[in-house]
């Protein structure tokens, strides 16, 4: 299936294709910006980023997203782990399926056991978005929701995500407007990341990478589906959850009694949400991760008080990475903890706790302005 030319010419406005010298898709439907040290493929099935060159210390360009070679097979993979899309138009877990709104109370979904996640089977992690804007070094795609169209969430919601690059940077701002009723908006660019592209020949899982978060001091406890359960803990240092007091590798507590089920039955290692500290200076990296194989760090400045981090658990085993990755003769397979998605965003399941005070970053009135912004730097060690 190519869902480009009939989708692409009646969606992009006009203004990419009248341009001369305009980007266009390649055969596998990919728009590919670039700039010095960053080259970046993005595909308008989920505003999805396919694929992220950057160098590493002995001058390789590596690919260190996950995601597949063939375009025509995000929509119908039947894990969709989200790669590197917009899920919308709430990002991550609503608590029981249910929340509400001056007293009126809306069921969701219930897609991740007894919760909702993404928004539920209409959300927009799964729907082809217009390319309303197109250049060398930044594209932006558009997406309409229609009211309940994600299921249980009222009112038409317009939205947008414009990706930019620059000299070694990724930069990605997202607006979105309520245009009739309160409704819950929260998104994240849900990245996930493996520094070594998967060449590093004796290891690919993500323990060895190293991850610092200064200002994130406090995380979320979460019952046994992933769901925050109301309190917010203060991390004492050298704590599983600590990366502020120093930089720690990604399995640097692997040996705890507790890392196993640490994110959920069954889950090892991490599928929670940090928040940030409330001062801090919002233009200074919060977030770094970086992998001594490879030499690759990348910095993440962002205007969201929270992160998710989810080191990967559930893959099984079975899907492929891509072949801009991994080495000559080795088979493709992603192994169970072989990535990391890391999600700037506001505090999961925040509708849901008025006590944490989100409510106004979440719930969104007629003409109320959602923004969105952040970006990654790359570099080396
Ligand atoms: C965009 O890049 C293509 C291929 O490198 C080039 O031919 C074209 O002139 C560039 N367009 C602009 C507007 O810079
Ligand atoms: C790409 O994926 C689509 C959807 O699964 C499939 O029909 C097609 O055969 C695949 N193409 C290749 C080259 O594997
Ligand atoms: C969970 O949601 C259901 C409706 O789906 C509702 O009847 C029930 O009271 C809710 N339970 C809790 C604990 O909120
Ligand atoms: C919601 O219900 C409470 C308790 O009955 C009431 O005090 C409050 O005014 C209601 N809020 C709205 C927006 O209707
Ligand atoms: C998103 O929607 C698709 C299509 O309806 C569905 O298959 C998928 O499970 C949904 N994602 C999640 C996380 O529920
Ligand atoms: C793309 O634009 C067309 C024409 O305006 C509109 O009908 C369609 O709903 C849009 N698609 C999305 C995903 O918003
Ligand atoms: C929203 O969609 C759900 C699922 O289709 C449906 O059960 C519900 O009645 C709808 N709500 C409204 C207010 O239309
Ligand atoms: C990769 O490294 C991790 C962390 O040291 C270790 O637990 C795992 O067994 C290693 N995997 C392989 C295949 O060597
Ligand atoms: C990888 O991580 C494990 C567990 O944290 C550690 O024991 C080991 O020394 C690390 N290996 C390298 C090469 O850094």
């Amino acid at each position: 299936m190519r869902f480009i030319p009939a989708v692409f010419v009646a969606s992009v406005l006009g203004s990419a294709l009248a341009h001369p010298g305009a980007p266009h898709p390649d055969a596998e439907g990919r728009y590919t910006l670039e700039a010095e040290g960053i080259k970046a493929q993005f595909i308008p099935y989920a505003a999805t980023l396919t694929n992220l060159w950057v160098k590493g210390a002995d001058g390789t360009a590596r690919d260190i997203v996950l995601g597949y070679d063939n375009t025509s097979f995000y929509p119908v993979d039947p894990g969709h782990p989200v790669y590197n899309a917009i899920p919308g138009r709430y990002v991550n877990r609503i608590g029981n399926g249910t929340y509400s709104i001056d007293n009126v109370t809306y069921l969701t979904q219930k897609n991740d056991g007894p919760n909702t996640l993404h928004s539920g089977t209409n959300n927009w992690s799964f729907r082809n978005w217009n390319v309303s804007k197109v250049s060398n070094s930044s594209i932006t795609f558009s997406i309409y929701d229609a009211s309940n169209s994600s299921l249980g969430m009222l009112g038409g919601v317009t939205s947008s995500v414009t990706y930019s690059v620059s000299k070694n940077k990724w930069h990605i701002s997202m607006d979105a407007v309520s245009n009739d009723q309160k409704t819950p908006i929260m998104l994240t660019q849900h990245t996930y990341f493996q520094l070594d592209a998967f060449a590093r020949p004796d290891n690919r899982t993500i323990w060895n990478h190293t991850l610092y978060m200064p200002e994130a001091k406090r995380v979320m406890k979460i019952d046994g589906n992933a769901l925050p359960t109301g309190e917010i803990a203060e991390i004492p240092a050298d704590d599983i959850s600590d990366f502020w007091s120093a930089p720690h590798e990604l399995g640097f507590a692997s040996g705890n009694s507790n890392f196993e089920n640490n994110c959920g039955n069954g889950c090892h290692g991490y599928n929670g949400n940090w928040a940030f500290n409330n001062k801090r200076d919002k233009r200074k990296s919060v977030l770094t991760l970086s992998s001594k194989w490879s030499g690759i760090k990348a910095d993440l400045v962002t205007d969201q008080d929270a992160v998710v981090l989810y080191t990967c658990n559930w893959n099984d085993g079975k899907a492929e990475f891509k072949s801009s990755q991994g080495v000559a003769g080795q088979d493709k397979f992603i192994p169970r903890d072989g990535c990391i998605a890391i999600e700037a965003q506001d505090y999961v399941d925040g509708i849901n706790h008025p006590e944490w005070g989100r409510l106004g970053k979440q719930i969104f009135g007629k003409g109320q302005k959602y923004h969105w912004e952040s970006s990654w730097t790359f570099g080396t060690i």
